[in-house]
């Protein structure tokens, strides 16, 4: 849809926001009055209230409360032939902040989920170095390890909507993206373990999985920030994840970070897999195909309103909230625009402001009620932005799938409900 013209923005000055915000006080207290006349929420004791709850221990390992069944992970049973090689999509309308739930991060695999006891697992450094070395779990926790928060986007995050809008939810077309602290030892003491030959300029780091998946990377960013993590969010690392041994590779496409990781080969030239010639590579409109698209450029999304998030509370003070994150760095600024990407507004950041990790925004608004073009457009500290999709396809032509960050557009309509749309 590229129809603009019933499209309204609703008034932003900041007159009308401080307005807002004394209606929500008004509309609050009208409402608390009402309920304190009758409800009987509020007038009646309820079991919950009348009974003991369930001691300590009900639940050794805690799991969410059953009124929030609904936020799950979702797969798109048509994507592919089978679940072993396939994708879910982490629910980013549901969540806030910057920090992905470790069991809400999205999964991709090309073989299954690898079940190893990590007492079976090795790590095995070979190659161009001065001495192979084999570790085991322990002695990789013997090494001084850091922690550190960074977003992961697969690099076909998105790729469906390169020639128009196709999936409902911004948990389809941005959802292939998570957000989580990892604690790991940073792979270059692990090669200065080894010890380098002078002539070591790429390391080909393997997974112990089915697909044995194995990538190039440039020595350069091996000894960079790279990190061989053990830990998600505090925890071990979940088996979807890599468990027991993964590779971070902070700001570059998730196909790279190797999950089950089990060897670590150093060379002097790429090696050319698989997974960085025939995948992984954007294929152009001259029909040649680019390569070594490593950092994901800037990209954001609204994750409320979207079409899983519509809007239930009518017109009145209404917050937009999203996400953004840069494999160059951090997010400098946001903007939203209502109107289909005419007028802009700078958006709140908020929360902690980490280089390659999730940014959270907001942009609290009195909606008039009436239809909007909502779209958010992210810039890095380098200055680098999101394009809209007709400039990212003037550039890239109509073939590729990969690192589309395009900027995205949701339809909100008068009576809340929302889609998927494209303004170009
Ligand atoms: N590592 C192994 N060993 N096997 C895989 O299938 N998939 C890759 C990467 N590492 C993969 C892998 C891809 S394409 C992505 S996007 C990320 O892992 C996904 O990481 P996640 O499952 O933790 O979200
Ligand atoms: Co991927």
């Amino acid at each position: 849809m590229t129809d603009k013209t019933n499209s309204k923005t609703p008034g932003l000055s900041r007159r009308s926001l401080l307005k807002a915000g004394f209606a929500a006080g008004a509309v609050a207290g009208t409402a608390g009055a009402a309920r304190a006349a009758g409800d009987p929420l509020i007038t009646e004791i309820q079991d919950w209230n009348r009974y003991l709850g369930d001691g300590v221990q009900a639940r050794p390992y805690g799991t969410p409360s059953e009124y929030e069944a609904n936020v799950v992970r979702r797969d798109v049973e048509w994507l592919t032939a089978s679940t072993e090689s396939s994708v879910n999509f982490t629910p980013l309308h549901e969540l806030d902040g910057i920090i992905t739930p470790n069991g809400l991060c999205f999964e991709r695999h090309h073989g299954g989920i690898a079940d190893i006891n990590p007492a079976d697992h090795r790590l095995m450094i070979n190659g161009l170095v001065d001495s192979p070395l084999v570790f085991t779990m322990e002695d990789l926790k013997r090494f001084p390890r850091e922690n550190r928060v960074y977003f992961l986007e697969c690099a076909a995050n998105s790729g469906m909507e390169w020639r128009g809008s196709q999936l409902n939810g911004c948990q389809y077309t941005h959802g292939m993206v998570h957000c989580v602290m990892y604690t790991g030892v940073p792979l270059k003491l692990i090669l200065e373990e080894a010890g380098l030959k002078t002539n070591a300029k790429w390391v080909m780091p393997e997974g112990a999985d089915a697909s044995a998946m194995t990538r190039s990377i440039p020595m350069e960013k091996a000894l960079d920030d790279c990190l061989v993590a053990f830990k998600m969010n505090g925890e071990a690392l979940r088996p979807e994840q890599g468990y027991p041994l993964r590779l971070v590779v902070p700001g570059w496409e998730g196909n790279m970070w190797v999950k089950w990781l089990r060897r670590i080969e150093v060379g002097d030239e790429p090696w050319h897999q698989r997974e960085e010639t025939s995948k992984y590579t954007d294929l152009l409109e001259n029909g040649k195909a680019r390569r070594f698209t490593w950092v994901m450029d800037p990209k954001s999304v609204i994750t409320s309103p979207s079409p899983q998030a519509p809007v239930s509370h009518g017109k009145g003070p209404m917050v937009i909230s999203g996400v953004a994150w840069s494999g160059n760095g951090r997010i400098k600024r946001v903007d939203v625009s209502l109107d289909g990407g005419r007028n802009w507004k700078t958006a709140r950041l908020d929360g902690p402001s980490l280089s390659k990790a999730m940014h959270r925004f907001y942009l609290d608004i009195d909606w008039d009620g009436s239809d909007m073009l909502i779209q958010s457009r992210a810039m890095d500290e380098h200055g680098f932005f999101q394009p809209t999709k007709n400039e990212l396809r003037a550039a890239r032509g109509e073939n590729s799938i990969y690192h589309n960050n395009g900027i995205q557009t949701w339809y909100v309509k008068a009576d809340g409900m929302v889609e998927n749309v494209e303004v170009s």
